[in-house]
């Protein structure tokens, strides 16, 4: 028989320098990279097979990045989520972000909680969009959770108290770089991994169908034999 990936996450790297082979500024590769987004979200959403995607749209450390680069991306953030409600709606896509939110202006929070609100009831794809999301901020505030409440630690405790419990089967980084970048640290424990060169602005539906082939014929072990 073979794996069905039914948690799918994904680096989605190399907006800048796909702006930047065009002549283009950054933030050019950003928007184009939410066109991205879009596509690759509704592809998975007409997979029922694939029950949770999960994007790395901004992580604990990209504050780091430029101002004007930061501040663009929380307007596109927000005009995305504003747009593409119906998109979410359409294909019954719940919207569930992850990471710290309580650092976001008074608007964009509201936005993210209005669309969550509003795909609440959606039953088909999750799709988890990480937000000030860093793995190991994910994990700390988990176990300060914990340790607040008195429970005992374990896997099942910690997990449960993490943004995301699902663990990941595919995690793909488009854009060249073999690194994980502080994501999902502790739900990609046994995912396969896959890189591919794309740039993300240029990653199309098509070529996530022929990773998720390949992933298919992966023998998974998680530590055991076969
Ligand atoms: C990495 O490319 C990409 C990001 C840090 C942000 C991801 C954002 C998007 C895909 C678009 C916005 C998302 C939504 C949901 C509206 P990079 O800038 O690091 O590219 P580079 O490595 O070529 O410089």
């Amino acid at each position: 028989m073979s794996n069905q990936p039914r948690h799918i996450a994904i680096i989605m790297d190399g907006n800048g320098r796909w702006a930047e082979a065009q002549g283009k500024n950054r933030s050019a590769g950003h928007e184009k990279g939410s066109e991205t987004v879009r596509t690759i979200t509704t592809y998975c959403a007409a997979h029922p097979e694939i029950t949770h995607l999960t994007l790395y749209a901004f992580s604990t450390e990209n504050w780091k990045r430029p101002k004007l680069e930061v501040e663009f991306l929380m307007k596109l953030l927000e005009k995305y989520l504003k747009k593409e409600l119906p998109t979410y709606l359409d294909n019954n896509i719940r919207f569930h972000p992850i990471g710290d939110l309580s650092v976001f202006s008074p608007s964009l929070h509201q936005t993210i909680e209005s669309v969550r609100e509003e795909t609440e009831g959606c039953t088909g794809l999750v799709q988890n969009l990480a937000l000030n999301y860093g793995g190991r901020d994910e994990i700390l505030r988990a176990v300060h959770t914990l340790q607040t409440s008195n429970e005992s630690i374990t896997i099942e405790s910690l997990t449960a108290h993490l943004d995301c419990e699902i663990d990941v089967d595919l995690l793909i980084r488009t854009g060249g770089d073999h690194r994980i970048s502080n994501f999902l640290l502790w739900q990609s424990a046994y995912a396969e991994l896959f890189f591919t060169d794309t740039l993300w602005p240029e990653f199309t539906s098509d070529e996530l169908g022929q990773i998720i082939s390949q992933f298919k014929k992966i023998e998974r072990r998680f530590g055991g034999v076969n």
